[in-house]
């Protein structure tokens, strides 16, 4: 994998945060001033950011569990994973799972901060400070390690985190690297905003996080494409219906929203 090591965030609480920003359209209070006006302003380009990332987090709750209950997954490791909110993986997993194994993982501090100090009585969820772009580093993080057992089928969660590293070779060298490593029978459940349904608002949303500091990495013209997602799942059975809209992927009740109206796929690979 890259060899420098990605630079490590200190809280700044005025440049806009990507997990705050989603606070704050999830309804939470775990944002501050900066973080507001760039949702603010997002939401000029397209108001549907709200319920974009509602629907992400019901996206979430049913995949964590099918991973749970139907795939019958104990360890969890959520990447990205953002301040803590309503139906968070541990909560979801424990429900069907008590015994599930939960390690969230993000690269900032402020999360982890949180975090740590929310989940400090429970034996069977970490929160760990590491980085997705050094993907080898973060799966030997100790206290990942102390968790995880990597002979055993582990379900990797990566959502609404890979559209913050913009550089495509280095989301698929970080693809590549997790779907070598984990073990048979693991999981690896992705969901990404794309820009094949609003082309000209999404390309115009992407510059504006990319122009506000909210996103790292070289500047890419607009989200990435449906397709390029399906990719990250070369060589894993996609469990059905495969990548889709997300509110497509086995709803659970009547469609609140129109599927195209939420410019958000998931989908979930098995590594068989
Ligand atoms: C927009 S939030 C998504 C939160 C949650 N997963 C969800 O879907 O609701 C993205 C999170 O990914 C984190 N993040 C961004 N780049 C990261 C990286 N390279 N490594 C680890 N976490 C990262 C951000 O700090 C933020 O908390």
């Amino acid at each position: 994998m890259a060899s420098s090591k990605p630079e490590r965030p200190r809280l700044d609480t005025t440049t806009p945060n990507m997990g705050r920003v989603a606070d704050y359209f999830l309804g939470g209070k775990d944002n501050f001033a900066a973080d507001r006006e760039a949702a603010k302003a997002a939401m000029a380009i397209t108001p549907e950011l709200p319920v974009l990332w509602r629907e992400g987090r019901r996206f979430l709750g049913r995949a964590v569990r099918f991973l749970a209950q139907e795939a019958g997954i104990r360890q969890f490791i959520d990447v990205g994973c953002g301040l803590p909110t309503q139906g968070n993986v541990h909560e979801i997993a424990h429900a069907v799972a008590p015994d599930a194994r939960v390690v969230y993982v993000d690269n900032d501090p402020m999360v982890v901060v949180h975090g740590q100090a929310l989940l400090q009585d429970d034996r069977l969820t970490v929160v760990v400070e590491a980085d997705l772009r050094d993907p080898e580093a973060l799966l030997a993080d100790p206290g990942l390690t102390k968790m995880i057992n990597p002979e055993e089928p582990v379900a990797i969660l990566l959502f609404g985190v890979l559209q913050d590293i913009q550089d495509d070779s280095q989301v698929d060298q970080i693809i590549d690297y997790l779907r070598k490593t984990i073990s048979p029978g693991s999981y690896l459940a992705i969901s990404h905003p794309v820009g094949d349904l609003r082309p000209e608002a999404t390309a115009k949303l992407a510059a504006f996080y990319q122009n506000e500091g909210a996103v790292s990495g070289p500047h890419r013209k607009g989200l990435r494409s449906k397709a390029e997602i399906e990719r990250y799942f070369d060589g894993l059975a996609l469990v059905d219906p495969g990548v889709v809209y997300i509110p497509e992927w086995r709803p659970e009740d009547d469609l609140i929203h129109r599927p195209d109206s939420i410019w958000v796929v998931g989908g979930i690979g098995h590594k068989e």
